[in-house]
Parts: C-alpha cells; sequence; structure tokens
C-alpha cells in the first residue's frame, strides 16, 4: 500500500471516530499536557488513537511523532516518520466551531524538506486535501493551485494569536492597509486552502508553529505551486524535534510576497 493511501486511509478513521464528538462536553476531557506542549484533550487522544491502532493494524514500519502522544516507534526498522496533528484547531474542535482538521504527513528523513506525502482532512465536512512529492496537490478528486492571478478580493491570512505588543506593532500597517486580513484557528486547515487559492498569503510570524502544525501543509503548499518561507525569507526547513518552533510566509507569488513584507 502506497504511503498516501496509508495517510488518506488513516484520515479517514479519525473524521469517522470524531465527527459526532466535536462541539460535546465529551470533547473536552482533559488528559493532562502533551508532548507538544498543550492539554490533550479527548477529542485529540481519541483521533491518535484512532492513527496508531491502525498503523498498528497494517504493520506499517515507522516511528509516529504525534502531538500529543510524543515519539512511538512502531517498527525497530522504520520506512520514515509520521508526523501526526491528530486534531489541529483543538479549541475549534471543543467547542464546535466547524474548522479544524486533521494533519498527517510521512516524512523519510529528521527534515522538513524530507516529507514526501502529506494527507489534510477537514474534519468538520470530510473534504480531504492532500500531495506527494512531484505529484501535484488535490482538494478531493480536484487538483489545485495557489491562486496566482490578480485576486478580486485580496485575502490576507495571517495569524497573530497569543503575539507580543512588538509583533502586533511590527503588523499593524497589514492590518491598517488590508481589509481583508483573516486568522480561522487551525493552521493546517488554513494552509490547504492557500493552497486551493483562497488565500493570497498566510503569514505566522508567532515563533510558534510546531513541525506537527505544518507538516503535511508544507508538501501540499509546495505541491501547489506556492512559496513557503521562513522568517528570513528563505526556504522553509527545519528538523522535525519536539523543540523546534517556526515562523513562516507562504505566498502565492513573488508579487505579493514583496507586497506585503514591504509594509513591515
Ligand atoms: C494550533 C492551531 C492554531 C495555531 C496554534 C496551534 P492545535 O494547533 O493550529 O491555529 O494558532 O499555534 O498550536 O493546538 O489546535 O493542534
Ligand atoms: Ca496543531
Ligand atoms: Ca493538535
Amino acid at each position: 500500500m502506497e504511503v498516501l493511501e496509508i495517510l488518506r486511509e488513516a484520515s479517514n478513521r479519525i473524521y469517522k471516530n470524531v465527527k459526532d464528538l466535536a462541539g460535546t462536553n465529551d470533547a473536552a476531557g482533559d488528559f493532562g499536557v502533551g508532548a507538544g506542549g498543550d492539554i490533550s484533550r479527548n477529542i485529540d487522544i481519541v483521533a491518535e488513537k484512532t492513527v496508531l491502532d491502525y498503523l498498528k493494524e497494517i504493520n506499517f514500519e515507522c516511528i509516529v511523532l504525534g502531538e500529543e502522544c510524543g515519539r512511538v516507534e512502531l517498527s525497530k526498522n522504520p520506512k520514515g516518520f509520521v508526523i501526526m496533528d491528530a486534531i489541529d484547531g483543538s479549541a475549534n474542535a471543543v467547542r464546535g466551531v466547524p474548522f479544524f482538521c486533521s494533519s498527517l504527513a510521512f516524512a523519510t528523513e529528521n527534515k522538513l524538506s524530507s516529507i514526501t506525502d502529506g494527507v489534510i482532512t477537514n474534519l468538520s465536512n470530510g473534504e480531504m486535501y492532500w500531495a506527494s512529492k512531484n505529484k501535484g496537490a488535490f482538494y478531493n478528486n480536484k487538483q489545485i493551485k495557489v491562486h496566482k492571478k490578480d485576486p478580486i478580493y485580496k485575502i490576507v491570512g495571517i495569524n497573530t494569536s497569543g503575539s507580543s505588543i512588538e509583533l502586533m506593532n511590527k503588523l499593524h500597517p497589514i492590518f491598517e492597509n488590508y481589509n481583508h486580513t483573516r486568522h480561522f484557528g487551525a493552521n493546517a486547515l488554513e494552509m490547504a486552502m492557500f493552497a486551493r487559492g483562497l488565500m493570497d498569503i498566510f503569514i505566522d510570524l508567532r515563533n510558534k508553529i510546531r513541525i506537527q502544525d505544518i507538516a503535511a501543509g508544507y508538501v501540499i503548499v509546495k505541491e501547489a505551486g506556492g512559496m513557503l518561507l521562513d522568517a528570513n525569507l528563505n526556504p522553509l526547513d527545519t528538523d522535525l524535534s519536539y523543540e523546534t518552533r517556526v515562523s513562516f510566509i507562504a505566498a502565492a507569488n513573488q508579487e505579493i510576497l514583496d507586497e506585503i513584507m514591504s509594509q513591515i
């Protein structure tokens, strides 16, 4: 079975197991602080267990890097890493805001740039985004590309949750000069929507994004033709460690990148 098919099946199983749980009291159950540093909620645990059970069932030889469960070695001879954010947008999922997803990626080495496959599933409706290196990015069965044309409304995704006053001051011209700034609360799904052409640029300069938040989005954005840069405007890459935190800019083209960067 191809890696992509494994990730797609795991995502479908998460969707089946959590779709009726989101927004219920049961979703919120507190399981203490997970490997990623946030409280693990019951819905996170149910979703992660779904993936781990499936990977064990098919004897997939890998190391899982889960946001809640941490590093789980499923084989002594792993083929690579499954980078798992089983629920991205946990706050939305717990409250029942219909914007949360699963994000699963496969990397052959301890590097973001070694990611070969990624799948992001919108868990509020089951819609799936996926990509494999050099094979394009897809939304359900349709190939997707970032928005290359001049848009009717310029939509600027910008994550400022928990930002310092210094960062808010730096970003202020963007808020002043652009009427359509957006932040929906699930980084992976926002990257997928950017890849589909629904936003022109998506910026997160907080230095808070974990590997699990970005892994699947990394390959989907790249395969959709998007630029993916770090805060110094170099191509984004890093190791897959639990300590790593990144800032990033996903831009549809050089023009929008230059335009927004000239503001800050
Ligand atoms: C969070 C979401 C959110 C982003 C946070 C992430 P989680 O992931 O992606 O949009 O602002 O930085 O931690 O905790 O819901 O998996
Ligand atoms: Ca996340
Ligand atoms: Ca999560």
